[in-house]
């Protein structure tokens, strides 16, 4: 009986990938970085538009990789290796001879778009290129690729080296060997892949929001973010969902919910709320609103 996840190519057609390319150096981009190097042990190089960015994001990654040796969960030569596999630069032609690219910046359809069209014009005609969108159409950024094919939707979750799970996104012109190769790199990073429509937030994003959203309606309509909040643990959830907020970040939240709500009306209301705060800047609905309770 054939192992091969519901819908994935045969894995024959996989190309190898010996060098890796992300786009960001941000929280999201930097723990993929780190997971490709751990995992599949291949040299990962991080693009940021400034050297303080990609600094950063090479730092959190050496940081995270002490972290795990403190813990015990990676062997000295193991850590020296993925840091050394590491590497970060402001150009993008850093990825010449990378035969994998993913993006992993702001959720912004042009932004997603203009980035592809540079890395198009720096890598090689069979350069797979992925993006981490967690709500954008594949299709749409596809568009004006001058190969299509060879775009594939891969998203992670947060935080990416605990979470099991990995949508992989089949655009309608999504090559066969595209999609194969991306199998067989989430097997090689030890995720559980799922083929994925290109539809908004695909699916998981889809379950989580409705969750969300109803937890955040309810602090719209003036129950307390901590009462909201603290309603959901008996549930047994993993995380509460403010918490969860939170750490995804607002306006990541913020850009799923519009997604949903342009695609399904009103079945995904957006939280002006929500806007609100991020519009002052708040990072965490946890902060103390004037009257210092949490807004
Ligand atoms: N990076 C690396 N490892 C991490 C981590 C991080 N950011 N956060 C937690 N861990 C590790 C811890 O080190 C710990 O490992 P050890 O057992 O080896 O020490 C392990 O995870 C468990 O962590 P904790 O004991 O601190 O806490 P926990 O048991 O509450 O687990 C959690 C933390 C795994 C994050 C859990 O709370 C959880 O599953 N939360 C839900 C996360 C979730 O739903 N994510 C999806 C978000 S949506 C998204 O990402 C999609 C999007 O498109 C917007």
């Amino acid at each position: 009986r054939s192992k091969r996840p519901a819908g994935a190519p045969d894995r024959k057609l996989a190309r190898p990938v010996t060098k890796i390319g992300v786009v960001g150096a941000g929280l999201m981009a930097s723990q993929l970085a780190l997971l490709f190097a751990r995992q599949l042990k291949v040299p990962v190089v991080m693009t940021d538009i400034d050297q303080a960015r990609v600094d950063k994001g090479v730092a959190y990654v050496h940081a995270e990789v002490d972290k795990m040796l403190a813990k015990k969960r990676i062997k000295p030569d193991a850590a020296n290796r993925t840091k050394a596999l590491i590497t970060g630069s402001v150009s993008k032609e850093a990825f010449a001879d990378a035969d994998f690219v993913i993006e992993a910046v702001f959720e912004e359809l042009h932004l997603k778009k203009q980035v592809f069209a540079e890395v198009e014009a720096i890598v090689s005609p069979e350069c797979i290129l992925a993006t981490n969108t967690s709500s954008l159409s594949v299709t749409a950024m596809a568009e004006d690729l001058k190969h299509p094919e060879r775009l594939v939707g891969f998203h992670f979750f947060n935080p990416v080296a605990v979470m099991p799970l990995l949508e992989i996104v089949r655009a309608p012109r999504t090559d066969d060997a595209v999609l194969a190769t991306a199998f067989e790199l989430a097997k090689g990073l030890k995720k559980t892949a799922v083929l994925v429509k290109d539809a908004a937030a695909f699916v998981v994003n889809r379950i989580l929001l409705r969750l969300m959203g109803e937890v955040i309606a309810a602090f719209d309509e003036g129950t307390p973010a901590d009462v909201a909040d603290s309603a959901l643990r008996p549930m047994g959830l993993p995380m509460s969902p403010f918490t969860l907020a939170a750490m995804v970040g607002l306006p990541v939240a913020q850009h799923v919910q519009e997604s949903l709500h342009t695609a399904f009306g009103d079945r995904f209301p957006v939280s002006q709320n929500l806007q609100k705060l991020i519009d002052n800047g708040v990072k965490s609905l946890w902060v103390p609103g004037p009257d210092g309770t949490p807004v």
